[in-house]
């Protein structure tokens, strides 16, 4: 390609390609590890989180088959158990004896670089708010109380499935847990991990026979500042709206 017409996505690419002629990749310094998980200690209120399993399994290939993006939700509440099986499917620790934590979705390098926020707008038995998921305890923290539905629409480009369904998950990366050993190319890693988060949604929400739409197209700054996060050690990457369809 025409040096000229190289732009940052294709220099990122070209910069963090491993290779046989000594892996020159590309560096801008020593990491320190970071924290494996994020705790708010301090939260006004700690939701646990039900122990769920699925009454009858859905058949997995009916519901790779069925999977498709639903924007439209009716005003139904999930339930807070269809809430509780839509985060396991995400980010469920399924090897608890591991002191990696291993979850329901991969992770390059077992580093989990992902958190989960979830903005519950109608859970029964959950109050409206922002919660933030404990991974270690499998606990909700609230960390925004009340309807950030409107906020969320305008942060979304307009879109008004974070508003109108019952749960919007929030995905975002805290590059400094991959970046000590996998440095700058840590970010490929990063996105094919809230990719991996993003469909177990999907396919979890499908199965439950909810309806669920994912979202890139966001004002990063917005969403970063509904929840609180300061959008340069942690930022948001990815969204998902889940809801009851009509
Ligand atoms: C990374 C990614 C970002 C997406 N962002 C949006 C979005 O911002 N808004 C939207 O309506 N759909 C979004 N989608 C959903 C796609 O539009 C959808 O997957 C595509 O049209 C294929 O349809 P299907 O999911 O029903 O198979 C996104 C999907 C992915 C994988």
């Amino acid at each position: 390609m025409n040096e000229a017409k190289k732009g940052i996505g294709d220099r990122y690419q070209e910069e963090t390609k491993y290779s046989r002629d000594g892996m020159k990749i590309y560096s801008t310094g020593v990491f320190e590890r970071t924290e494996q998980y994020k705790q708010y200690p301090d939260t006004a209120k700690v939701l646990p989180l039900p122990h769920v399993k699925p009454a009858a399994g859905a058949d997995f290939w009916d519901t790779l088959m069925q999977r498709r993006s639903h924007r439209d939700f009716s005003s139904a509440a999930l339930s807070r158990d269809e809430l509780a099986l839509l985060i396991f499917a995400t980010q469920g620790l399924t090897d608890e004896e591991s002191q990696n934590m291993f979850r329901a979705a991969p992770s390059a390098g077992a580093l989990y670089p992902i958190e989960t926020y979830v903005f519950a707008n109608r859970v029964e038995t959950i109050d409206p708010g922002i919660y933030h998921l404990n991974i270690a305890e499998q606990t909700l923290e609230l960390l925004r109380p009340g309807d950030c539905g409107r906020a969320l629409t305008i942060a979304a480009l307009g879109q008004a499935m974070v508003s109108t369904g019952a749960a919007t998950f929030i995905w975002t990366a805290i590059a400094g847990r991959s970046k000590w050993k996998y440095h700058e190319r840590a970010y490929r890693y990063i996105y094919l991990d809230a990719g991996h988060i993003g469909q177990n949604l999907y396919l979890a929400a499908t199965a439950l026979g909810l309806g669920c739409c994912t979202i890139g197209a966001f004002f990063d700054s917005q969403v970063n500042d509904i929840i609180g996060i300061d959008g340069e050690n942690e930022t948001a990457v990815y969204l998902g709206a889940v809801g009851k369809k009509h």
